[in-house]
């Protein structure tokens, strides 16, 4: 069992980032944020054309491919990422970025990398890993699991919200259906699925609060 290891999985627009910030904070663990890693490969991918149906293509832009983390500067800031050492932590950040990362994380090449960076990652220190599959496929022996889950109609008005908080205009309708879609790609795909893992703790996240949340999972670590 690895104590040094808390995975926090779920659907998107659940509060998982917020959260999964505040219990690394709480227990002075580093947070790892795997989807911006999807994203930053979706990022990768597009903006060099790179053809997703050939392997060989696919294995050349993933071998050389260099991703930095850097960690958030406050509480509610975003992990920042650097992209072969370019800032690109404002441009994986759109609903269409979400929409390539989730698309691009079906990709068996795709998953095989990032997990091994990620496992790579975990095995330097203490880490809240934060995604999708952390604790079924990239940490199955974290001592303390979570999968937090609300309903997509509940997500969307969250998502609304923290969009509309940073300036942006959005449309409700729109972003449920980009929820509803990326629900039915990332569980529905063949590798790595998002799925509950059998001994993660399930919390409904729907009638609660960001801090009711954060503390339901703090007193469940043991
Ligand atoms: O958590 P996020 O919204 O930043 O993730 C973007 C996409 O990346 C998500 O729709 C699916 C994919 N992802 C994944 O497949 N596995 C993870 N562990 C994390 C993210």
């Amino acid at each position: 069992m690895a104590d040094n290891i808390i995975t926090i999985d779920g659907p998107s627009g659940v509060g998982k980032s917020t959260i999964s910030r505040k219990v690394a904070v709480f227990q002075g663990f580093t947070y790892l944020d795997t989807g911006a890693m999807y994203r930053a490969v979706g990022l990768h991918i597009v903006n060099n054309g790179v053809d997703e149906s050939s392997k060989e293509a696919l294995k050349k832009c993933l071998e050389s491919i260099e991703i930095t983390l850097i960690p958030a500067k406050t509480e509610t800031d975003d992990v920042g990422v650097l992209l072969f050492g370019k800032d690109v932590s404002k441009e994986i950040r759109t609903p269409e970025m979400a929409m390539v990362a989730s698309r691009v994380s079906a990709i068996p090449l795709v998953r095989q990398k990032l997990t091994e960076m990620q496992r790579m990652i975990g095995s330097k220190g203490a880490i809240v890993a934060e995604g999708r599959d952390t604790g079924t496929v990239v940490f199955p022996g974290a001592a303390n699991k979570f999968y937090l889950d609300a309903k997509a109609d509940v997500r969307a008005d969250r998502r609304v919200r923290q969009l509309e908080l940073s300036g942006k205009k959005v449309d409700r309708e729109e972003i449920l259906q980009m929820i509803i879609e990326r629900d039915k790609n990332d569980s529905e795909r063949t590798v790595a699925p998002l799925k509950k893992a059998a001994d993660a703790h399930y919390i409904d996240t729907s009638a609660l609060t960001i801090e009711q949340v954060t503390e339901k999972i703090l007193s469940l670590i043991s």
